[in-house]
């Protein structure tokens, strides 16, 4: 896949040419070439758009952290993602991705603190069940749409601890990806704005009539614990719980099935990595991380200026949108040897997949324990995967992502065994 394998030489790409807000270069394109040469040539770079709007694009590792750091400097109040560019996020002050602290801070340690390893390793028994689960339809020798299906592999995981019924998870991981890949004219319906407003709108509803109905009856889920929270001496008013469902909601959703899929895709490259996985189970934890840095798929993550300041030697204005290309940072090769190098083994590993700073993901325990699952059943059970069709990329600036993966897999001769018991023993 060129996409991901070593980018052509930096003087082969165009900078007049770039342009990194629009959708359809992480569809059809490849991103990676165009980070590299600007991380090598320019990379703290403003890029206008034909609308009068523009932000600096900042490739390198060094640069993304500092960004995502100062929170003094670099405000996350305007929205932090692009296509809230040149609009008032409404969010702004009352969902965590929106805040800076100290507000940020008293709305996350609660949070924390249930979503942390300690408290969650007592469900891993239940996660693995829900990896085998998601997994049976491997034991079918047609062709499995791997991507397609794991957009609803995270609500088996976080939706017991949001505390959303299963009736409902199939329909809010799609409403999800719409939200967050409104460019996409298979998830979001109309144009851009239509799209998002859709899904927000469904999203919103739906967690409002949730949280209503729970009325003052406080939940041990993460519902309950928003509704418990105080900032400021004051409880959460009903928007500000409902705006950080959705933020929990889609911070799992639109992010850790590309991290499966893109993985698969890397093995299904190199089997020689699989078997070598398979052969040595202590590599899972690391195996996870490098699944991490090269899929990178929440491509970017915008702040807002908040004084003049100077980064690299390019002089930033106060109210200047500052977008950290995360995929990009994830390939610095002043921070990753061999970085376009699928290495399970890759120690140190500081890639900036979940972010950097104060808001570094909040839900990165859930997401490593589940991903640490996925890649453990996947080395157990599966020998080899082929692809059975064309791989396609979600058309988006924000979620890197693959939208449809067809495989066959070869499983190990245990794997129908134990997969089918999953059929047959009640929870
Ligand atoms: C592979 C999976 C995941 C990836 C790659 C990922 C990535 C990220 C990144 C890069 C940020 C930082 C945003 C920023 O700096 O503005 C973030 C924040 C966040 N993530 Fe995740 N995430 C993942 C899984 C999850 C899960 C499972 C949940 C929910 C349980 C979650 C909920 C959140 C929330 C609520 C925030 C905001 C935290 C804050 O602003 O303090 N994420 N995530």
């Amino acid at each position: 896949m060129a996409r991901m394998s070593v980018p052509p030489e930096v003087d082969d790409v165009d900078l007049e040419e770039v342009n990194l807000f629009d959708p359809n270069l992480y569809a059809t394109g490849d991103p990676h070439a165009i980070w590299r040469a600007l991380r090598l040539r320019d990379p703290v770079r403003w890029q206008q758009l034909d609308d009068g709007r523009g932000f600096w694009s900042i490739t390198r590792y060094d640069h993304a952290c500092r960004v995502l750091r100062d929170h003094d400097l670099f405000t996350s109040e305007g929205g932090n993602l692009l296509y809230t560019l040149g609009s008032w996020d409404p969010a702004a002050g009352k969902m965590m991705t929106s805040m800076d602290p100290p507000g940020h801070t008293e709305l996350r340690e609660p949070l924390n603190h249930l979503l942390s390893h300690r408290e969650l390793v007592r469900r891993e028994d239940h996660m693995r069940r829900a990896v085998r689960r998601f997994l049976l339809p491997l034991l079918d020798d047609s062709p499995w749409d791997l991507a397609e299906a794991g957009m609803s592999l995270p609500m088996s995981f976080t939706g017991p601890l949001l505390g959303v019924p299963e009736s409902d998870w199939a329909a809010l991981a799609r409403t999800s990806v719409a939200a967050m890949a409104p460019d996409d004219p298979e998830f979001g319906v109309g144009g851009t704005e239509e799209a998002i407003a859709k899904a927000h709108f469904e999203l919103f509803e739906y967690f409002s009539a949730l949280v209503h109905d729970r009325g003052t009856e406080l939940s041990d889920d993460l519902i309950g614990c928003l509704m418990g929270t105080e900032i400021d001496g004051r409880g959460l008013t009903h928007d500000e719980v409902v705006y950080n469902c959705y933020s929990l909601l889609l911070g799992a959703n639109v992010t850790a099935p590309h991290v499966v899929a893109t993985t698969v895709l890397a093995l299904i490259e190199q089997p020689a990595v699989q078997d070598e996985i398979a052969a040595r189970p202590e590599l899972v934890p690391s195996a996870v991380e490098e699944a991490l840095r090269w899929s990178s798929p929440a491509n970017h993550f915008m702040r807002h200026a908040v004084d003049d300041v100077t980064l690299g030697d390019v002089r930033i204005h106060a109210g200047d949108p500052v977008v950290a290309w995360v995929g990009s940072a994830n390939r610095d090769e002043e921070v990753f040897a061999d970085p376009y190098t699928f290495d399970v083994a890759r120690k140190p590993n500081r890639h900036l997949a979940f972010g950097f700073g104060r808001h570094y993901c909040v839900g990165a325990p859930i997401a490593r324990i589940a991903l640490g699952l996925v890649v453990s059943e996947l080395v157990g059970l599966v020998e080899r995967f082929e692809l059975a069709g064309p791989v396609e990329r979600m058309r988006s600036n924000f979620v890197a992502g693959v939208k449809h993966m067809p495989v066959v897999a070869h499983l190990r001769a245990d794997a129908a065994r134990v997969l089918r018991a999953e059929t047959l023993e009640p929870e």
